[in-house]
């Protein structure tokens, strides 16, 4: 029987990943991706798959009811068993340190709405795409495991714990057939140059400064994105109902460290390094156990940092009008709040 698979948030950075490689690795299979298109969706990340006929785009925003019947009624059309994989979410850190309610507002209302109609129109799987951010924050050692306490500290991170605890409590109440994935810290194409990797690749090319929170020693666990997406797709169809599962590279470097290979790459000197302000609660460390979907669903990353990275950055490098035309406008205001001129 065919798929159709419901996929929110399509147009940001992990969502578009997974949309091309569903379309490429799944051919009997059909994607509605429903994107509301805010300052982080971009249907420039979508370009190829516009033409493939197992794909359609729907503007729409999850918080809306209508908007997400609109796009059950749409996967109805097409036939087949109906999952979704929830990815719309607002997504940075720093955002959410400026103001919460619209973190509030997407990520716990928006996943409400979206687990409401999903149990209405009868879905074979919900897969919510989470993070490890809602285990909190690790000293120099251990690592999150599935079962390490829920302590999110950024307004981000309590939004998605919440996101996770609503995900939770419906697959309690009502039996309904969701798995959960928490992944580290994603790099690769079409990621919004406002998280590190993209940020300082896009500021080393130009010559400006490259902004480094605190001591640049806050350390974060690298995984590619499409090993992140194989990862998805493969607890989509491998899953247990109700179980969560990290996802990770073991993979730890701290800040500065990438920050010194993006401009060994780029062949820039580090002068361009400026340490400001630290991230008002800057989480420590993040590391993630992914032992559990190694040894019950056999995932493992198959990027190495070495290959990726570079191959990230060329890919930016060989993208200056993607570059541009998404940090254009708003992005800039925002720019300007963050860093100062
Ligand atoms: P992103 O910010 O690049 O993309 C988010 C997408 O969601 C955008 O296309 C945006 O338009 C859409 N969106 C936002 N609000 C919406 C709404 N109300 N209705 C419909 N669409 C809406 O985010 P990303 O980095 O691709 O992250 C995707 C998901 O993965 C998020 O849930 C995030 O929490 C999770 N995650 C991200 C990382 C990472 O390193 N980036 C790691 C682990 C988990
Ligand atoms: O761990 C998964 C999470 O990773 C995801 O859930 C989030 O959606 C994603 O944004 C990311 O969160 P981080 O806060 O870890 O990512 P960010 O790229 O914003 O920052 C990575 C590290 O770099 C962090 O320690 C802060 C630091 N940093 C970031 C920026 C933007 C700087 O030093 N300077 C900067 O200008």
């Amino acid at each position: 029987m065919t798929r159709t698979l419901l996929v929110t948030g399509g147009a940001g950075f992990i969502g578009s990943n997974f949309v091309h490689l569903v379309l490429a690795e799944r051919p009997d299979w059909k994607v509605v991706n429903l994107d509301a298109l805010t300052y982080a969706g971009n249907l420039e990340n979508l370009t190829e798959a516009e033409s493939n006929p197992n794909y359609v785009f729907l503007h729409g925003d999850i918080t809306v009811a209508s908007d997400v019947d609109a796009a059950f009624a749409k996967c109805a059309s097409i036939g087949g068993d109906v999952s979704v994989v929830h990815f719309a979410a607002e997504s940075h850190v720093d955002r959410s340190i400026e103001s919460g309610l619209p973190f509030v507002q997407a990520n716990v209302l928006g996943t409400q709405v979206l687990l409401d109609a999903s149990r209405k129109h009868g879905v074979a799987r919900f897969c919510h795409v989470s993070t490890d951010e809602v285990y909190g924050s690790l000293g120099k050692t251990g690592f999150f495991t599935e079962e390490t306490p829920l302590a999110p500290n950024s307004p981000y991170a309590a939004s998605k714990t919440a996101s996770d605890l609503f995900v939770r409590a419906a697959v309690h109440t009502h039996g309904f057939p969701a798995v959960i994935t928490r992944c580290s810290n994603n790099y690769g194409p079409y990621q919004f140059p406002e998280k590190l990797i993209p940020l300082m690749i896009a500021n080393a090319s130009e010559d400006k400064d490259l902004p480094v929170y605190g001591d640049g020693m806050n350390v974060r666990d690298w995984l590619y994105v499409q090993d992140h997406c194989e990862a998805i797709l493969r607890v989509l169809e491998a899953g247990k109902d109700g179980e969560v599962y990290n996802i990770g590279g073991n993979n730890e470097y701290p800040n500065i460290d990438i920050v010194r290979l993006i401009l060994e790459h780029l062949g820039k000197p580090e002068s361009l390094i400026r340490f400001v302000k630290d991230r008002p609660g800057h989480d420590q460390r993040y590391a993630i156990d992914a032992a559990k979907i190694k040894n019950e669903l056999g995932w493992e990353p198959r990027f190495t940092f070495e290959r990726a990275l570079p191959e990230t950055i060329a890919w930016y490098q060989a993208q200056p009008l993607w570059m541009e035309r998404v940090r254009s406008g708003a992005y800039r205001e925002y720019y300007q709040r963050q860093y100062g001129s």
